[in-house]
């Protein structure tokens, strides 16, 4: 009697340990649902560029300075929106930059750069890192030059007036089409990570 007892008592415990230990495996990585929302909206921000250069290129109104200002600024603005969002880090990382908080900053980054410009069909890919400390999953993609970016990318003496005013250190100029211009970086922690995050800010 006694023998079935401890036994009923070990299975109930193994199977506690088992249900407590299964949600922490389940952390130990991003989920893959929330890999496929951090490219979905990679994919979405690029578009969203792609389709202001290309509205500011078939406008039968000459460009004001304003309109001038909507095609990349507001991509950068989104990318700050997305990492607060989603508790990621959204960056756009060139080379070539235009805003100095573009330029790439760790190894990293200029690895992932060259892997772009080595492999002219690389379109993204991830790699485990790590952001301050804590663990997580990267994810880059390339952003390449399309005909409508060199109103602004192109040559540097046919930059409009604003950019040659405000960007006096500008490097992302003299880009042709097909250029690799930068690329998207999302670095996604690890979900035990973030939450453990959200339970010591509260
Ligand atoms: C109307 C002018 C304009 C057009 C057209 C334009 N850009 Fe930009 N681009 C800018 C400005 C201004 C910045 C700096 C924005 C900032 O301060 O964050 C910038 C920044 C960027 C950056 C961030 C890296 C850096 O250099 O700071 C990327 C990447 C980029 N542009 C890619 C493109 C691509 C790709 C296209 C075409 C699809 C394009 N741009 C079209 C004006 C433009």
């Amino acid at each position: 009697m006694m023998r079935v007892f401890s036994r009923l008592v070990l299975g109930i415990s193994l199977a506690i340990c088992m249900l407590m230990g299964l949600p922490a495996i389940a952390l130990a990585q991003p989920e893959a649902a929330e890999l496929a929302k951090a490219v979905q909206e990679v994919e979405n921000l690029d578009a969203m560029r792609s389709s202001l250069a290309a509205y500011l290129e078939d406008a039968t109104e000459p460009p004001t300075a304003e309109t001038m200002r909507q095609v990349c600024k507001p991509v950068g603005m989104k990318a700050m929106q997305l990492s607060k969002d989603n508790g990621w880090q959204v960056k756009q990382i060139a080379n070539k930059y235009r805003n100095s908080a573009h330029k790439p900053e760790t190894l990293q980054a200029k690895m992932a750069l060259a892997q772009f410009e080595h492999d002219p069909d690389l379109q993204g890919f991830w790699a485990s890192d790590t952001l301050n400390g804590a663990p997580g999953t990267r994810y880059y993609r390339r952003i390449n030059v399309e005909a409508s970016c060199l109103a602004c990318h192109g040559g540097k003496g046919d930059r409009p007036q604003f950019v040659k005013d405000n960007y006096p250190q500008d490097l992302a100029y003299d880009f042709n089409v097909g250029d690799l211009r930068g690329m998207y970086s999302v670095f996604i922690p690890e979900v035990k990570q973030a939450l453990e995050d959200v339970l010591s800010a509260s």
